[in-house]
């Protein structure tokens, strides 16, 4: 890290102006929950109904980041926690510009959600637990993913040989196996219109 950095952030315009402008409350939404488990179906959904409500909203998906910025990681615990600190940097950038950011990625254990948290800023943070059960995502195996996995062809796969830790105490909890699609879609955005008023 250089000492000769000089940021010139305290000078630009700043968040609250650009929440005026857009007539909203920056916020991230991170959506956490193991592979399969409806991630990206309820935050592409998410983005929809705000979008259709006048909302100005930026999805960031783990298998998107993966193609691109984050293209040089794998699923180590270092290199998931690398993905997670690039992720959260980025949200931080869109939720600075007074955007609503919607993000989708395993983000599997405490600590790296806690970092999330930490980089983006607690008031900003709202958690979103995805929450269907290994067998539950098997089963569905919408990628055949979890097939190799279970043959023994992909190493650190999250829930079998590397770890989920359910978040603790979520904003919204989504039980993606007990509830019916548009009762689940509903019940989000309910809560995040409640919090994304100015
Ligand atoms: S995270 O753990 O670093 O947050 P991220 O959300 O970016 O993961 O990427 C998860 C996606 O990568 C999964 O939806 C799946 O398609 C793919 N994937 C490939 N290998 C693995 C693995 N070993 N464990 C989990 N997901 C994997």
């Amino acid at each position: 890290m250089s000492n000769n950095i000089h940021s010139i952030k305290h000078t630009l315009l700043q968040k609250a102006d650009k929440e005026k402008l857009l007539k909203q409350r920056g916020i991230v939404l991170w959506m956490s929950g193991l592979s399969g488990s409806g991630k990206s179906t309820l935050a592409r959904a998410l983005e929809n109904d705000l979008f259709e409500r006048g909302h100005l909203t930026k999805l960031l998906d783990g298998d998107n980041l993966r193609t691109g910025l984050n293209n040089n990681l794998g699923f180590s615990e270092a290199d998931r926690l690398e993905n997670i600190r690039r992720a959260a940097e980025v949200a931080k950038l869109f939720v600075e510009n007074g955007e609503i950011v919607i993000c989708s990625f395993i983000s599997p254990t405490n600590e790296i959600r806690t970092l999330a948290k930490s980089i983006i800023g607690e008031k900003d943070y709202f958690e979103i637990y995805i929450n269907a059960s290994f067998e539950e995502c098997a089963k569905r195996d919408v990628k055949g993913l979890y097939k190799k996995a279970l043959n023994g062809e992909i190493k650190n796969f999250t829930g079998l040989d590397a770890p989920f830790d359910a978040p603790q105490n979520p904003f919204v909890e989504i039980k993606t196996a007990d509830e019916d699609f548009e009762i689940s879609r509903n019940k989000l955005l309910n809560k995040v219109l409640e919090v994304i008023k100015l």
